[in-house]
């Protein structure tokens, strides 16, 4: 049954070239059959993961392929109960291999109830082929105060857009949290998967918990929500549609390898406190695990690279940076050889280093930004190479020992149109 319908109204400059690109037609289109058509997570070398929601309770097969075609003799999963949101992880594939993927409401030949996709698996662990991945976050759109800062939905869409126009070289996403305004408000989060279901369909997704996925409902005077019963942990409904990786520690922190990196997963916020220390302190299950993950990641002959990803920054030139974060990780992160921590919250680029370290700010992929930001170079520790604030993406290019970073800007030009112009701001190599 429909649960939800409210509607809520709550450079140095290496390279510039303008992209013409229009809106996916399918983009907050209303589908009859699917809030959420099928979105890609955690891709493994025999396993990944598809979520997707039916607007009423459905029987639902999924069929995998490495043909196009989907020959007779397709692997079918069908689903064991009739349900909205799907959440299912296809195990046994070939590493390494194209498979095309279609869901659809079991038994239907109505073809607008099948979607279609399609997905690499990722080379063994401890592969050293190049590939590259995404970084972006805050992507929420924020209709409270759209009308006096420069974000709103067509900015998230322009940013998927360019994303995927980017694409196919990249393997992944790493999205760096705070989807939309509310995790615990299904038309946000249903925005967000609706906004990015051209993407998503065809490159798999990292997930990386922000504090707006806790964030109460009648925070900031928004009505309450239909109360939604059953789903997830209870502090968001995210976890709802959100899938952490096979064998995860925890829905909200976990550790994900690809070919010869690992990224370390840490949740840094709630809803009531977007930078909370109990989270992840000494005394807390998740400090142990980071520090376990790391000691293993740096053992393992296998993985070349160590990053970190977490929604709160621990250092930045614009939101304030977390000295809990740095007392309690930094130099666990030293010591262990991490490379780089991925961050956002901050909605805008920074690009800061310290002691070997890179710290990147990747929070600008649609939320409001201020184009008149002014960073704060004395409240941090770390040196800052770089600190725009823009709408960008990084693409993050892994060959073998080298790890090179790629910002790019996004600058609408005529939002309603979907025109933007792609600008890459910066680049640096570890
Ligand atoms: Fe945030």
């Amino acid at each position: 049954m429909k649960r939800d319908i409210k509607t809520i109204l709550c450079m140095a400059v290496f390279l510039t070239f303008v992209v013409l690109n229009f809106f996916s037609a399918s983009a907050e289109s209303a589908d009859s059959y699917y809030d959420i058509e099928p979105a890609l997570m955690n891709v493994c070398p025999n396993s990944i993961d598809i979520m997707w929601e039916f607007k009423d309770p459905a029987w639902a097969a999924v069929e995998v392929s490495q043909n196009p075609s989907f020959p007779t003799n397709a692997t079918i999963y069908h689903t064991t109960e009739t349900k909205e949101i799907l959440k299912t992880t296809i195990n046994g594939l070939n590493e390494n291999s194209q498979y095309y993927y279609r869901v659809s409401q079991f038994g239907t030949t109505d073809p607008t109830r099948i979607k279609n996709g399609s997905f690499y698996t990722s080379k063994p662990i401890g592969n050293r082929d190049g590939f590259s991945f995404i970084l972006y976050g805050d992507t929420r759109e924020d209709s409270i105060f759209e009308s006096s800062y420069y974000g709103d939905t067509e900015t998230h869409g322009i940013m998927t857009n360019a994303i995927k126009t980017h694409l196919p070289k990249a393997k992944f996403l790493v999205h760096l949290g705070d989807y939309g305004y509310s995790g615990r408000r299904l038309s946000w989060i249903r925005k967000f998967f609706q906004i990015e279901q051209n993407l998503l369909k065809d490159i798999p997704l990292l997930p990386v918990y922000g504090n707006h996925e806790f964030l109460r409902e009648t925070f900031k005077g928004c009505p309450a929500p239909v109360p939604y019963a059953g789903f997830g942990s209870g502090q968001t409904d995210m976890d709802s549609y959100l899938m952490p990786p096979p064998g995860a520690a925890h829905p909200f922190y976990y550790s994900y390898a690809y070919g010869n990196i690992q990224i370390i997963v840490i949740q840094t916020g709630t809803g009531d406190n977007d930078n909370s220390e109990d989270l992840y302190d000494e005394n807390s299950e998740q400090y142990n695990f980071v520090r376990n993950t790391l000691i293993s990641a740096s053992n393992d002959p296998r993985i070349d690279h160590i990053f970190v990803a977490m929604h709160y920054p621990m250092y930045s030139a614009g939101k304030a940076e977390s000295a809990n974060l740095q007392f309690y990780y930094e130099d666990m992160f030293k010591y262990y050889g991490v490379k780089a921590v991925f961050q956002a919250c901050s909605h805008d680029y920074q690009h800061l280093s310290k002691d070997g370290i890179h710290y990147l700010v990747s929070g600008g992929g649609g939320a409001p930004i201020d184009l008149n930001k002014s960073f704060n170079y004395s409240q941090t520790q770390a040196q800052v190479h770089k600190a725009e604030a823009i709408y960008h993406f990084i693409s993050v290019e892994v060959t073998g020992q080298t790890v090179c970073f790629k910002t790019y800007k996004i600058t609408p030009i005529n939002p309603g149109a979907g025109t933007y112009q792609k600008t890459l701001i910066e680049q640096f190599c570890l």
